[in-house]
């Protein structure tokens, strides 16, 4: 949820850690700090508030080597004083995870006199390496390491050392080679800086100095670990020529259909996944949010395409309540960071259970491609915003694919076909700006539709939920008369998706309900005979690109999206950055 970053180089390091922290924004903006190190002394600025807040007190922080993070608060609320780096004697850490212990380990430091000054589960770190350093920077982080129940990824400064300290534990940490050596909680903070990079694994302790990188296990035994050659990650940086990351990334949807399949086709072994599926006696998918939104999907399309149960389960319930599974069951983990905490669990739940893990991740070296014993690969490139958008679509791409192994080639030409329309619409907009200056003045905003478009429904609820923060909700048409009604007045905006022509004359009957009861209504349709229909009758209507319904999801997604984003803007939110969210969700 946080984002840690480390630099040792021949640079300025605060200057570093600073683009590193900007790039890392996304995953936490509730506030920034940074620690550098030079000639034994550490200067440290922090601050409640975006990244941008530190800028006034680089200059005064000198050294080639660092730390520094970007917060979303769990423990303590965000100000000054909880901002990481968290300092005591020597030491100034950064951390991202959860010390779930914490408690304990401050009451028993605070009997032998130490004194914290933040309400955080982190400060117990910088205080227990305290406790151990008898000189040696590792040592101490290996002992401190073995007191901490939680998960963890630190970087570890201290005044006599000309370096930094990483370790990890479930939460991720990338070392990288360049001008320079790095350390990041992930690949995008890197992009330009670093030529390769190393993916931690869990209880390494990495040294990390001006001259170079040495990784030791948790027993500080030294290990190899290898390095990969960074490349495409790097073009994604930068907004490019939208006001906003969702934007950009809303435009890259066409082009996250076309690498998934192309991608797809290169996957090894692709007849023994079709055996696995075939044969398997249930298919359960688990996600959170947008990631759960694309199980939904995949219910009906891997549902239609194997002769097997098939469900999806929010994973956070999931790891509690875990769906029964055999050896014969297929688990599907779906998560474009691959790193949600949950996810995590429930996937390794279920193949602790002997379920084969399947993992469906945009993330290729993510947590959950480490447990999953097949990676399906979603191709949206890094998605920085933190409402998803590309990566849902790809996730749906991924869906279609696993659905139709018998004759793929077919299925990735409708693909094909169908970012074409994507692309139109993401392209466009002014229909987007109409219903989005309608869901803007509405009190709340209910989004329906049946079959298919029930998915689209729940997930353009949720987009346009985090982005604006109107009220929202998403639920099959036919629900309308069993309770939502009561809510509909002249204030209230539901938009209603009609993209299924075999259950369009179902959904026009709540569209007429709706409008019986002065509700307004916007409708988002396929049909261009509903289109002419409603057309004039109802406050708005969106006609897209035809598509047979198994694949309209696509463009009726888009739609949403570009709705949710537009009415973000006309609201006046950050719609990359929505309040209390961040992208990456690696606490519980
Ligand atoms: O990285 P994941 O796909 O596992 O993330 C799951 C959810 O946290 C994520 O989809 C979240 O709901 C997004 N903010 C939705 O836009």
């Amino acid at each position: 949820m946080c984002g840690i970053v480390g630099y040792a180089g021949r640079e300025r390091a605060a200057e570093e850690l600073f683009e590193g922290l900007k790039k890392l924004e996304y995953r936490g903006y509730d506030s920034a700090g940074i620690s550098t190190c030079d000639r034994g002394e550490i200067f440290t600025a922090k601050r409640g508030g975006r990244v941008e807040e530190l800028l006034p007190y680089l200059k005064a922080l000198s050294g080639t080597v660092g730390i520094g993070h970007t917060r979303w608060a769990t423990h303590g609320e965000a100000n000054d004083v909880n901002a990481h780096p968290h300092a005591c004697g020597k030491f100034s850490v950064v951390h991202n995870g959860i010390i779930e212990n914490y408690a304990e380990l401050r009451a028993e430091l605070a009997a032998s006199g130490h004194q914290f000054i933040s309400q955080t589960d982190s400060e117990v770190v910088a205080h227990l390496l305290d406790f151990y350093y008898d000189g040696d920077l590792a040592d101490a982080v290996r002992l401190a390491c073995a007191r901490l129940k939680g998960c963890w990824a630190l970087a570890v400064l201290c005044a006599d050392f000309d370096g930094f300290a990483v370790t990890r534990r479930s939460s991720s940490a990338i070392l990288g080679e360049g001008d320079g050596y790095f350390a990041a909680s992930d690949i995008y903070a890197l992009c330009g800086r670093a030529h390769s990079y190393c993916v931690m694994e869990d209880g390494d302790i990495a040294i990390v100095t001006p001259r170079g990188i040495t990784i030791y296990d948790c027993n500080l035994i030294p290990v190899k670990r290898a390095f990969e050659q960074l490349n495409e990650e790097g073009e994604e940086v930068g907004t490019g020529d939208c006001p906003h990351y969702m934007l950009k990334e809303i435009r890259q949807n066409a082009r996250t259909i076309r690498a998934t399949c192309n991608k797809f086709s290169y996957i090894p072994n692709l007849p023994a996944l079709k055996k696995r599926l075939e044969d398997s006696d249930k298919i359960v998918l688990v996600g959170c949010g947008t990631a759960y939104n694309a199980a939904l999907a995949a219910v009906r399309l891997l549902g239609g395409a194997y002769d097997c149960p098939v469900s999806a389960h929010i994973a956070s319930e999931a790891r509690y309540d875990p769906p029964r599974v055999t050896e014969k069951s297929v688990c599907i983990a779906v998560s474009q960071s691959g790193e949600t905490a949950d996810t995590l669990r429930a996937a390794e739940i279920a193949r602790e259970a002997g379920a084969y893990l399947i993992a469906v991740t945009n993330v290729g070296y993510s947590a959950i491609t480490r447990i999953a014993d097949k990676v399906l690969p979603v191709c949206a490139g890094a998605e920085v915003c933190v409402a998803a958008t590309k990566s849902y679509i790809g996730q749906l791409a991924c869906f279609h694919l696993m659905a139709s192994l018998n004759n793929i080639g077919v299925r990735m030409s409708e693909l094909l076909k169908v970012a074409g329309g994507v692309e139109d619409i993401a392209s466009g907009g002014a229909y987007a700006r109409v219903i989005a200056k309608l869901c803007v003045q509405s009190r709340a905003v209910f989004f329906l539709g049946r079959g298919v478009d029930v998915d689209v429904a729940v997930e353009g609820s949720l987009k346009l939920k985090e982005v604006s923060y109107i009220f929202s909700d998403g639920y099959p048409a036919g629900e309308l008369k069993h309770g939502t009604l009561a809510l509909v007045d002249e204030t209230v905006l539901s938009v209603v998706l009609i993209c299924d022509e075999a259950l369009a004359e179902k959904s026009k009957n709540a569209v007429e309900q709706i409008l019986s009861r002065r509700g307004k209504v916007a409708i988002v349709t396929t049909l261009p005979h509903v289109y002419e229909e409603f057309k004039g009758r109802v406050n708005a209507s969106w006609l897209l690109p035809p598509a047979p319904a198994h694949l309209s999801h696509f463009l009726s997604s888009t739609a949403l999206q570009l709705i949710a984003y537009r009415a973000a803007v006309l609201a006046g939110r950050d719609p990359d950055k929505p309040r209390n969210l961040a992208k990456s969700v690696t606490v519980e």
